[in-house]
């Protein structure tokens, strides 16, 4: 620890050094914190477990205790899944993908609100979550003005400590002293009326300074940790992925050969998980050169493709690798500060500069439907999974949106095309692509009538298509006489199909 008191280089907040146990004091049942973390990086190591021990302390006296938790967007166990495990997280948002709070949530322990990540700071901001009691943030290490070193995600960090009322920070010595710089941190985004025009014209402009800042008075305590990220393995990219991506790539060739696209593409924002990654591997054997992201995490795939050369540069909000990944980013880091942008989530999930950049967005789904409306986060219509994260800041404002999935989950038993959605996070307005394992969707300059021939014939899995034309057909049948063709439904048997699976297991007909 003699290593981690020497990063914080500020005598003033040497002195509030103390333990994880000391600093849960001040947090208090009913309490909102602002905590730090995105998609399992730059989450506090140590106070999470300090404060579910307090809270399953006063629980077994039978005292109330819960806080509200608002983060950048995913933790990990060590956070989300030991506050779950107290059960005292009285309110979540704006996105978790965490087995124990999930569970919390789908048990109604937990309100959850699941909101677009470029949203939450704003909301903050201008006070539609009430007060924000405590921050609770990690850091890489404090400079000796005070300053404060972002570690591997940037997320809201500058906005909870502008807005709580107390801070306490965690000085991580796990995380790398030449993080130091990889950070852009701005903040003149100002609230309606009197918004301002954010300046980032390419993807790896800077526009403001590399470190986070408070008002010192408010830091109550500085705690000192030695932890790893959580930090997953991919797996190597399965068939189904493989075939997603090079769908992907072949379409982007094409575009580029029609002149379309400049064979530098365009900013590239990739989803979490092993298709998304597949693709960025794919990318890798790929005849384009110069590529750049816009993402709001950067993966092992990614990484990769800035090492090899293919891309010259990337802004994301964090930084999540795999344990072997994580190795070459810190091998490389002197490599690499100039080429990773972090910047706050808010910057990196804008509408405006997504759009303004023409980001060519990628995520998974978990259902489309045959007209192109995706649902991302509820299993059978009610059962949330992890939230939209950044998928509909992306999605809507895209030069290209891309949806992957395999054709079908639970081997086989559901259809991951169906009829009608169980629930709508991307309207078929922003959706220009789906792309499975059987075929590729483009969606584009075509109605509803004419994309749902294309989802179906292209999309679908063999098991499905029949199903699928047989529901179609009665469909336009009944709305032609009807006089309501715009968007065919048999709206007593739209939903039929998640109802069969919840029933029997299997949506198909037995
Ligand atoms: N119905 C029921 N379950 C389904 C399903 C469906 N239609 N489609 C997938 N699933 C299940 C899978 O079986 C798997 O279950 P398991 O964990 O029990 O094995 C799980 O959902 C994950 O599916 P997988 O195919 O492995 O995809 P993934 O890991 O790429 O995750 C999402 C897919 C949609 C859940 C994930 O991408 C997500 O949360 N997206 C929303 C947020 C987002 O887009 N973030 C990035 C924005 S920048």
């Amino acid at each position: 620890m003699s290593q981690a008191i020497e990063r914080i280089r500020h005598q003033g907040l040497r002195n509030k050094v103390m333990s994880a146990e000391q600093a849960a004091e001040f947090v208090q049942d009913g309490m909102l914190l602002g905590i730090s973390g995105f998609t399992g990086s730059g989450y506090p190591k140590a106070l999470p477990t300090a404060i579910a021990n307090k809270a399953k302390a006063l629980h077994a006296e039978g005292k109330p205790f819960s806080v509200g938790v608002i983060t950048g967007a995913s933790t990990a166990p060590e956070c989300d899944g030991v506050l779950a495990e107290a059960n005292c997280v009285s309110f979540r948002s704006p996105f978790q993908s965490d087995a124990g709070i999930r569970g919390a949530i789908n048990k109604g322990l937990t309100a959850y609100q699941d909101m677009h990540l470029s949203h939450i700071e704003q909301q903050v901001r201008q006070g539609f979550f009430g007060d924000m009691h405590i921050a609770i943030i990690e850091v890489t290490g404090i400079t000796e003005e005070g300053k404060l070193i972002p570690s591997m995600a940037v997320g809201t960090n500058n906005q909870w400590l502008k807005s709580a009322q107390k801070i306490i920070l965690e000085v991580n010595v796990k995380q790398n002293p030449k993080l130091e710089g990889m950070h852009d941190i701005y903040f003149d985004v100002g609230v309606p009326p009197h918004r301002k025009v954010i300046p980032i014209e390419t993807a790896d402009q800077r526009i403001g300074t590399p470190y986070l800042e408070c008002d010192l008075d408010k830091v109550v305590a500085v705690v000192l940790t030695d932890a790893n990220e959580r930090s997953n393995k991919f797996a190597e990219p399965d068939e189904n992925s493989k075939r997603i991506a090079e769908q992907i790539i072949d379409f982007l060739n094409n575009e580029v050969k029609q002149g379309r696209l400049p064979n530098s593409l365009l900013p590239l924002q990739s989803g979490v998980g092993n298709v998304a990654n597949a693709v960025l591997t794919g990318l890798q054997d790929s005849p384009f050169e110069n590529l750049t992201g816009y993402t709001e995490v950067l993966q092992d795939g990614m990484l990769d493709l800035i090492l090899s050369g293919k891309m010259k540069s990337a802004s994301a909000t964090a930084v999540s690798f795999s344990p072997e990944a994580l190795q070459r980013f810190n091998d490389n880091i002197d490599f690499l500060r100039d080429k990773i942008v972090l910047r706050p989530q808010e910057l990196s999930n804008h509408p405006e500069v997504i759009r303004r950049l023409g980001v060519i967005g990628m995520n998974a789904m978990i259902e489309a439907d045959i007209y192109g409306n995706v649902n991302s986060t509820h299993i059978m219509g009610s059962k949330m999974m992890n939230g939209i994260g950044g998928s509909g800041d992306f999605t809507r404002n895209a030069h290209f949106s891309f949806f992957v999935s395999p054709s079908v989950a639970k081997n086989g038993a559901i259809s991951c095309i169906v009829p009608m959605v169980s629930h709508h996070d991307h309207t078929e307005h922003d959706v220009m692509f789906i792309v499975t394992e059987q075929g590729f969707a483009d969606l584009r300059g075509k109605s509803p009538r004419q994309r749902a021939q294309l989802i179906i014939n292209n999309c679908a899995h063999p098991d499905y298509r029949d199903m699928l034309r047989d529901y179609y057909d009665r469909a336009e049948k009944a709305s032609a006489s009807a006089g309501t063709l715009q968007t065919p439904h048999l709206l007593t048997e739209a939903l039929s199909w998640h109802q069969r699976f919840l029933e029997t297991g299997d949506m198909r007909i037995k």
